[in-house]
């Protein structure tokens, strides 16, 4: 027998060799607490297979320990669906025909609801198609700021406040992991640009990034219990973020208590040294070396044996990730698991229909009324475009994709004459198998001629004519620059000339509704004032179609907020205000010179009108608010309760948002911050009392001297709105001194 034979036999015998340990070993017992399985296992493992579960050994995996019966930990993309397959080596998918899952919408639309029960109710789905999947560890959800709406990612995560993205994450993160699927809260952290983000260092102080970064991380971990942490690409003072001591070791470890493990991005791992030493548990995704070659591979293992590193720190990695294993149940068995049940296809629903958030409606022209509208003419190639597989890592091959066309005829069902006008034509882009540096695959980009735009425009400015009512689909496409990850957009207009289109088929037909299906703000200017309605659509889902269609019927009342401001420009937008050394940084440095004023803190602060502000959203019903009252629950705590009713002819459902503003202190504070919301559905003429909870984290500040969380005593405005600009009932509270960890 020759010797590589002899070898391929081996390693086969290995492989499929029955698990050693007696059936009777303690790791095997599901009855033991998970510590003491872990302790059990931790004594039986080599050095070498201790190594093999700290990195990868497949594109979305680690290794895993035959001899014991210790599976591979699979991961996989992400916060919008569990991920088609790819190969195991390669991003090329494998073109299986058993890969499809549930597309929930994605991150700013899941945040426009407000709702952290259609957070949940998506983590959960998403946890048990993974399940079916055979993925123990989903990479999501993405909870980083929006910084500034040119973030290509914007798309993905959920808005510019922290506290909404922090609730909004800790139901996501519930839900999935009680399906026994591990969730991966990522970008650790200050990831808020595309544009360098494998290099970038961001210079942040350190009060901005534990009161608006750091929050919903934070929350994730302590009250959502996730088991692991996706460090970011980009430096935060000057380390990589998936090995950096501050973030990793201090902050996350040791201030969080945080047990799981810390996962890299896909080639966020720079160094064996600063891997190992700074918080890495699991090193994923590193471009262009074998798997023993990874950081935390071979050169781990010998730095190991020869005393460079301790033993300890090898084992705390180890147990880390263990414990992302144990709670899947993938050492006793895992659940089966479903995938696109009726049940889940409601929860994407719900989650589309809730998402919707309808910016104007002068005349009350929505919903459509049938009475009096015979035909409607859909405009617009985002009418007909599905989404949820065009994007990079949060990409699912949806089962089906209900597009607004689809929704608007089958919800029309015969009662209406729908005719159809593609408008424009977006920029068709063809992800080619090559990647760049940062892992992003490679595009080549196909646009309409001027002709055959000029075209497209005539032919919708004619069917606006004879219709009775315009349905205007515009918005963006998750192609590079707009809605993307790996690149930002390069400004906030509309691409394809949608703005000039909107101007024509108005001067058409006035009874246009302008439909938003997008991820992020884009500018309105000047179209808004003239056109009388306007849906922010956002990406939908699986059932992106129906639930629109079901809003602009009237079949459901909107009830979506808006999770970021709306900016008329991008030059009234905060980054943009410190010139290129904010953003998009200069000499490989991005320096958050706005500080704490990210978001509406920084319109509210300036005294800026921006488009549309944070927390807005009409409805077709009207609500009043009644009677606020602020009783004490402690020195530095509060019981806010209001009474809201549903003022007007349909039953709906209203975000009352409470935002505290800090009397003068000895630091700066922002005017007004989001400190507690509630979500509350009313019939006609029905009050009901909505109470919400302040806690000394509501009126705190981190103040760095002492590194701690202080209330500074004083009377602190306690106002209740239905925006952050539309403040319905103001009381205040008196708050004492107190500490707030
Ligand atoms: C993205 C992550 C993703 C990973 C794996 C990276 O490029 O930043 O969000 O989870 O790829 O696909």
């Amino acid at each position: 027998m020759t010797k590589p034979l002899l070898l391929v036999l081996s390693l086969a015998c290995a492989l499929s060799a029955p698990v050693q340990a007696a059936d009777t070993a303690a790791y095997l017992d599901p009855k033991l607490p998970v510590e003491a399985r872990i302790n059990d296992l931790m004594s039986r493992l080599t050095l070498d297979e201790k190594i093999a579960l700290v990195h990868a050994n497949g594109l979305f995996r680690s290794g895993g320990v035959p001899r014991l019966g210790i599976p591979y930990l699979w991961t996989d993309d992400g916060p919008q669906g569990v991920r088609e397959e790819v190969g195991l080596n390669s991003w090329n998918p494998t073109g299986q025909t058993d890969d499809f899952a549930t597309a929930v919408p994605p991150g700013s639309a899941l945040a426009a609801t407000w709702d952290p029960a259609v957070t949940e109710a998506c983590g959960r789905l998403i946890g048990q198609e993974a399940c079916a999947r055979g993925k123990h560890v989903i990479l999501g959800p993405g909870v980083n700021i929006v910084r500034t709406p040119l973030g290509g990612r914007t798309y993905d995560y959920y808005g510019e406040d922290p506290w909404l993205a922090g609730r909004l994450a800790v139901g996501y993160i519930r839900g999935m992991q009680d399906e026994g699927t591990v969730a991966c809260v990522k970008h650790f952290a200050v990831n808020n640009q595309e544009v360098e983000r494998g290099r970038i260092d961001v210079d942040v102080d350190e009060r901005t990034l534990r009161e608006i970064y750091l929050p919903a991380f934070e929350a994730s971990v302590k009250e959502g219990g996730a088991l692991a942490v996706m460090g970011a690409y980009n430096k935060l003072w000057g380390e990589h973020c998936c090995q950096n001591a501050f973030l990793l070791n201090q902050v996350l470890k040791k201030e969080w208590g945080f047990k799981g493990g810390v996962i890299s991005d896909w080639g966020g791992t720079h160094d064996t040294r600063e891997a190992v030493t700074k918080g890495l548990d699991l090193e994923m995704g590193t471009w262009g070396r074998g798997y023993d070659d990874n950081y935390l591979g071979r050169a781990f293992r010998d730095g190991v044996k020869d005393g460079t590193y301790p033993m300890a720190l090898l084992d705390d990695k180890v147990r880390r990730d263990l414990r992302m294993l144990f709670a899947t149940g993938a050492v006793d068995g895992r659940r089966p698991g479903s995938i696109n049940t009726k049940a889940h296809q409601a929860v994407a629903l719900r989650a589309a229909e809730e998402a919707a958030v309808l910016l104007k409606n002068d005349g009350g022209l929505l919903p459509v009324d049938p009475a009096h509208v015979r035909t409607v003419a859909v405009i617009g190639q985002n009418a007909v475009r599905t989404f949820a597989a065009g994007v990079n890592s949060a990409g699912v091959k949806a089962f089906h994709e209900s597009t607004i066309l689809e929704g608007i005829v089958t919800r029309a069902h015969g009662t209406m004459n729908i005719v159809y006008s593609e408008g424009y034509r977006q920029p068709t882009i063809r992800r080619i198998s090559e990647h760049d540096a940062a892992g992003v695959r490679k595009t080549e980009v196909v646009e309409a001629s001027p002709a055959e735009a000029k075209d497209l425009s005539d032919r919708a400015v004619q069917a606006a004519q004879s219709a009775d009512l315009v349905l205007l689909v515009g918005g963006l496409t998750h192609q590079p620059h707009n809605d993307d990850e790996g690149t930002d957009r390069e400004g906030i207009a509309l691409p394809s000339q949608q703005s000039e289109l909107i101007g024509r088929v108005l001067a058409a037909n006035p009874h246009t509704v302008v439909i938003l299906v997008d991820g992020s703000p884009v500018a309105m200017d000047p179209w808004i004032s003239h056109v009388p309605a306007v849906v922010q659509a956002w990406y939908g889902g699986s059932e992106a179609g129906t639930a629109l269609a079901a809003v602009l019927f009237g079949d459901v009342n909107p009830s979506g907020k808006l999770p970021v401001t709306f900016p008329r420009s991008i030059e009234q937008t905060p980054a943009f205000q410190g010139g290129p050394r904010a953003y998009p940084g200069v000499d490989g440095t991005v320096h958050y010179s706005e500080g704490l004023l990210v978001g509406y803190r920084w319109y509210d602060a300036k005294g800026i009108e921006p488009l549309f502000p944070f927390g807005f959203g009409l409805s077709y019903t009207t609500f009043a608010y009644k009677n606020l009252r602020v009783s004490a629950a402690g020195p530095a705590a509060a019981t806010v309760e209001c009474d809201v009713t549903n003022t007007g002819p349909r039953a709906g459902a209203e975000v009352v948002q409470l935002y505290v503003e800090p009397p003068h202190l000895s630091v700066p504070r922002p005017p007004r911050e989001l400190k507690a919301f509630a979500r509350v559905e009313l019939a006609p003429g029905e009050t009901r009392t909505v109470r919400l909870e302040l806690t000394p984290r509501s009126f705190a500040y981190y103040a760095v001297p002492v590194h701690a969380w202080t209330v500074e005593a004083g009377d602190y405005g306690i106002v209740v709105g239905s925006s952050s600009r539309d403040i319905r009932l103001r009381g205040s509270c008196p708050v004492a001194s107190a500490r707030a960890d």
